[in-house]
């Protein structure tokens, strides 16, 4: 669907383009407070399930976007959830089909609990809208999608970028989950965008569906009889953003088709001098799941060690069960940069990670990261941080077959390395951040990147500083 008012994207990428240009040109805008949206959504007059405790799907919800914890600071309360999520505006909503009891839900994270949008088991009509199905009928199907407005007051069309990013983080905070809940969890980024809109009831220029995954316990209940009434309306819709937003409007609609596309072939390694790593330490990262969080203060200047390092990076290079060709070896979209700082045994620079070897791999860059046009806090942040994981990757050549779509799928590939090796440090003791004004042409020229390479997204790790900020959990 071409969004109104957007002239049509004629040639597969265009939009993509014209997004990344949008991007490249904007100014410092305020946000946009004339019309702040809510920061919830709710279906209250449907029909409730509320979510018992200790059940694997509800405590699934729970640890991706449910209300966990409380922190104190001197500006007052603030309300956190277990995934990070730019600027802590959460504008990813889940939406949950369940066999038994059959429907159509929504999450509300609020008071954990399921608002029913249409009874039926909607299961068989959202498994059949996915390029990459299973033998049987899932448990569960869950779909995230972005509320375009919830985080585009703040940050205007960047606000897609981030929330392509987000459901990367959340794939990732899944699959961790469903580890540890006996789930089969796998990650689909390529489904028909309209039947689920439709499904849902959504409109594609308020809340566009992202991303879904599906789970398995063995325990499947058969598919039930189809879904017959209207989707419910929610409570407050948020505002279309069709003329807010018409960069993201035209790339979200010109990105609907789940295109067969095929993976453009890597640029061929450059050479550089190696340093090998150690192998990496099993950890467990469902484990670490409850311990992160985006450090307050920033870093202490202290050394992690070359294992750690390479834990962290063995997570985030790993492959995965998800609907991208080659996914389940490695991440097909974009690969791991390091930005090394204070690692005992590894030369400060910048390198890139050869999975296969387990090894650095000198980039042929130039320049100092902290010469670019870093915020007040990345730049308090990365003179003591330990590392700076930067997944790299191309942001246009794979339009030319996936269409528009390529940039969804990558934003969210690089939005889950980042959230796996976030997750590995907080396994190892560390604490990470993610820093997204760090992916501006300097790191690129750090990292030697050329032609249609670039930095994706910028995890500072090391030794979290004690801050005054008090957290506590929360249910
Ligand atoms: C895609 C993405 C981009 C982010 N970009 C920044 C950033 O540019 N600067 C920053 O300080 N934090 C950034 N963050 C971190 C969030 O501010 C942080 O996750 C949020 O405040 C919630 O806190 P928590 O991570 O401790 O749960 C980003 C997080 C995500 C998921």
């Amino acid at each position: 669907m071409i969004a109104p008012g957007s002239p049509p994207a004629a040639v597969p990428g265009e939009a993509t383009r014209r997004y990344l240009r949008a991007l490249a040109e904007r100014g410092r805008e305020p946000a946009d407070r004339t019309a702040v949206p809510p920061t919830y959504k709710r279906y209250r007059y449907a029909g409730r399930l509320v979510l018992p405790a200790r059940e694997p799907h509800g405590d699934l919800l729970r640890g991706l976007l449910g209300v966990t914890r409380a922190e104190w600071t001197h500006r007052g309360v603030r309300l956190k959830r277990p995934a990070p999520s730019g600027g802590a505006l959460y504008p990813i909503e889940a939406y949950v089909a369940l066999g038994e009891p059959a429907g159509l839900y929504h999450y509300d994270a609020a008071h954990h609990a399921l608002d029913l949008i249409r009874p039926g088991d909607h299961r068989p009509l959202l498994h059949a809208s996915l390029t990459r199905v299973s033998a049987g009928v899932p448990d569960v199907v869950v779909v995230l999608a972005a509320v375009f407005w919830r985080n585009g007051f703040k940050y205007r069309e960047f606000a897609y970028r981030l929330q392509c990013q987000e459901v990367g983080v959340l794939s990732a905070q899944a699959l961790a989950l469903g580890e540890s809940l006996g789930l089969d969890t796998a990650v689909h980024l390529r489904f028909d965008d309209a039947a689920c809109q439709w499904l849902l009831g959504l409109d594609p220029t308020r809340e566009g569906v992202l991303a879904a995954f599906t789970c398995a316990s063995g325990r499947a209940v058969p598919p039930g009889p189809p879904p017959r009434l209207p989707a419910a309306a929610e409570e407050h819709p948020p505002p279309s953003v069709v003329d807010r937003l018409p960069c993201l409007t035209a790339l979200h609609a010109a990105s609907a088709a789940p295109l067969p596309g095929v993976l453009p072939l890597p640029p061929p390694p450059s050479p550089g001098e190696v340093v090998r790593l150690p192998a990496a330490r099993a950890v467990r990262v469902a484990d670490a799941v409850p311990l992160r969080c985006s450090p307050e203060a920033g870093f202490l200047p202290r050394h992690i060690t070359a294992e750690t390092l390479a834990t962290v990076l063995a997570h985030a290079a790993a492959g995965y069960p998800g609907d991208l060709p080659g996914c389940h070896d490695a991440p097909v979209t974009c690969a791991p940069h390091v930005l090394v700082r204070r690692v005992t045994g590894v030369p400060a620079g910048a390198y890139r990670y050869d999975r296969l070897t387990c090894a650095l791999v000198a980039a042929d860059g130039a320049g100092d990261v902290l010469a670019g046009p870093l915020r007040p806090n990345t730049r308090l942040a990365l003179p003591e941080a330990a590392a700076v994981v930067v997944p790299v990757g191309d942001q246009t050549t794979g339009s030319a077959t996936f269409g528009d779509r390529w940039y969804r799928l990558q934003q969210a590939e690089a939005g889950l390395v980042v959230h796996r090796a976030a997750l590995a440090a907080a396994a190892c003791g560390l604490t990470a951040r993610i820093h997204s004004d760090g992916t501006n042409p300097t790191t690129d020229a750090v990292l030697g990147l050329t032609g249609p390479l670039h930095a994706l997204s910028f995890l500072l790790l090391g030794i979290a500083r004690p801050g005054s900020t008090v957290t506590g959990p929360l249910g």
